[in-house]
């Protein structure tokens, strides 16, 4: 199996509605890593890429979240609508989707 140059987790954490932090459950993270997985499926990009679907990433309130390795990129909100973006300008392309990556404010 030839080392993937990217790693996407995507955060499908399930939390209980009531909790006080919510959830990329909730945030469609389920249907984001589904997308994901389809584009790699259709385009034959595992030689290049690998996904993974992963618990709690930190920052609850800005699901869906997608952490990117080895880069340390981090987008926040995405949506099923953001995949193909994200795969073509940034795990594709080098170039980060700056409207979708985490504010700063989240690290600090
Ligand atoms: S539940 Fe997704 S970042 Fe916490």
């Amino acid at each position: 199996m030839p080392r993937p140059q990217k790693h996407v987790f995507v955060c499908t954490q399930m939390r209980p509605p009531s909790h006080p932090r919510g959830c990329c459950a909730a945030h469609n993270g389920g249907e984001v890593f589904d997308e994901f997985l389809w584009h790699l499926q259709q385009r034959n990009l595992f030689n290049q890429l690998q996904i993974t679907a992963t618990g709690c990433l930190g920052p609850c309130g800005q699901g869906a979240t997608v952490l990117v390795y080895p880069d340390g990129v981090m987008y926040a909100k995405v949506t099923k609508a953001d995949v193909t973006q994200i795969i073509d300008e940034y795990l594709l392309g080098n170039q980060v989707v700056a409207a979708l990556k985490m504010p700063s404010e989240f690290w600090e």
